[in-house]
């Protein structure tokens, strides 16, 4: 597995998101209260980018007008037909057998830890030799 660096954290702040590519590959990333996922960026009904879908939970109901929102946040509804993909597991609320997303690791690391460091530049030898100038490599 290799690590890619994709953008600042202060790109996606808390309730936002952001598309990003890897390789060719569209991945969402979603900021929920400071908590990330990752997840393939393609609905798999007919391909809507799941990126621009709002972020929400589920809707339980005890009797008729007694209801609730549950798991606040864990979900993302697809902008297009509204299909909805757990942001961790990437299943398909309706569907969770058959239909998913891929999910990714997603985490945050430190600049400091990403660069190799410290920095240094090439220090070659060089002398005078008979009125000639010559760098050796
Ligand atoms: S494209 Fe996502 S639900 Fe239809």
């Amino acid at each position: 597995m290799t690590d890619h660096v994709v953008c600042r954290l202060d790109e996606i702040p808390a309730g936002a998101s952001k598309r990003v590519s890897i390789n060719g590959r569209a991945i969402a990333i979603f900021n929920v209260d400071g908590t990330l996922s990752a997840i393939g960026d393609r609905c798999p009904h007919e391909g809507a980018s799941l990126c621009l879908g709002r972020v929400t939970g589920v809707v339980r109901a005890d009797g008729p007008g007694n209801y609730r929102l549950e798991r606040e946040g864990e979900l993302v509804r697809c902008p297009w037909h509204g299909w909805e993909f757990d942001l961790k597991t990437g299943k398909s609320y309706c569907d969770p057998t058959r239909l998913k997303v891929r999910t990714f690791d997603v985490q945050v690391k430190p600049g400091e830890t990403l660069a190799e460091g410290p920095y240094t530049i090439d220090v070659f030898d060089v002398a005078v030799r008979d009125e000639y100038v010559v760098v050796s490599l």
